[in-house]
């Protein structure tokens, strides 16, 4: 028996609780078989804490996540909760505060999933995005000059660290020589050198650190270079490394070729703290409580978890289970249509382990 791993779980908002729970029973199954011991903790930090309380989590907040090895999340968002505020308190500020500074999503169309783009299938649609997940526009530094008057200036900076680059693009190459992909090691910087000049120190790093990894091949895209190739010929990735602010908007394009919200999952990870594992569906608000939503995401984000805890054969368990469920049993990916309750994929999944 290994250690045993402490895990938060922040259900969160609308759907997100009934998704993490068919995370938690699958990640119970799996556990069993491979001699893996967890002990789980309830946070109900959310929007309806907000709203009780005016804040979505403690004070001490982080200071009590800082001591589990890993966090699963299930949504943020609540309607009466204006946009922003839960984003930035119970997402953006976790992100920071615990230095989870890769944002980590696999782009795989599974068995079975229908993706948008026609011809495509699950051998051309595997690919993975590491986003820089601490700096960039993210960082806060913003401001207002004259605000509200005609002569309003309004301002936001893009700030990247020599640190912040290269710790990324590290994981990146490291990443891409653990995945061994069969068609070719290859690490796709994305970037804008032409416009953002400062994307420079983001080009001089990557060349740097590309050095140390001669087997792995070298490339570069524009970022809205990118957003066509991605639709056009998804097959060209194997690693894709970038900017926080461009790795938000191509990973929700990702999202959507590998058959959209109910299926992609993804890591907020500190690979020396405490990382933070999502499915990207957001909280659907119209579907609480009715057995519509997919849980499939948050298996997902189970898997990843289980690899980032040092478990990569119950996280490969896993992910055999899902394609197994989404190949063979599910009608469809999409919310109320997968020919299943979202219990019941969950027991799909946990059958198929
Ligand atoms: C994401 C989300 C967040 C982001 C929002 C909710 C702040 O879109 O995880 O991609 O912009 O990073
Ligand atoms: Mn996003």
């Amino acid at each position: 028996m290994s250690k045993t791993h402490k895990i938060a779980v922040i259900g969160g908002d609308g759907t997100g609780p009934e998704v993490a729970a068919e995370g938690v029973k699958v990640l119970k199954a799996v556990a069993k078989q491979e001699n893996i011991s967890f002990e789980l903790t309830d946070l109900d930090w959310s929007g309806n804490r907000y709203l009780k309380t005016g804040s979505p989590l403690p004070d001490d907040g982080l200071d009590q996540l800082r001591k589990f090895d890993a966090i699963l999340l299930g949504a943020v968002g609540h309607p009466d909760v204006a946009p922003g505020i839960l984003e930035r308190k119970l997402l953006l500020d976790l992100r920071f505060g615990l230095d989870q500074y890769i944002n980590l999503r696999p782009v795989k169309l599974f068995p079975g999933v229908e993706s948008p783009l026609r011809d495509k299938g699950p051998e051309d649609i595997d690919f993975i995005v590491v986003r820089e997940n601490t700096e960039d526009l993210y960082c806060g530094v913003q401001g207002f000059l004259h605000k509200g008057t005609p002569n309003e200036v309004a301002t936001q900076t893009a700030l990247y660290t020599r640190r912040g680059c290269e710790r990324c693009i590290r994981y990146a190459f490291e990443l891409c020589k653990k995945r061994n992909n069969p068609k070719g090691k290859k690490v796709t910087l994305v970037a804008k050198t032409n416009v953002i000049l400062s994307h420079d120190l983001w080009q001089r790093t990557y060349n740097d650190v590309a050095k140390e990894y001669p087997d792995i091949q070298t490339d570069y895209n524009h970022v809205d270079a990118c957003c066509m190739w991605i639709v056009k010929n998804p097959e060209f990735y194997d690693v894709i490394v970038t900017t926080n602010m461009f790795g938000d908007i191509i990973t929700d394009l990702s999202g959507i070729i590998q058959g959209g919200m109910g299926v992609a999952a993804g890591g907020n990870i500190n690979p020396e703290g405490v990382s933070m594992f999502e499915p990207m569906g957001g909280s659907a608000p119209k579907y609480t409580g009715t057995g519509k939503i997919n849980p499939i995401a948050a298996i997902n984000a189970v898997s990843m978890m289980l690899d980032q805890l040092g478990h990569p054969k119950a996280a490969k368990r896993v992910m055999d289970a899902i394609q197994k469920v989404t190949g063979t049993k599910m009608k469809s990916q999409a919310a109320g249509k997968m020919g299943y309750t979202t219990s019941q994929i969950g027991d799909l999944v946990c059958e198929a382990l």
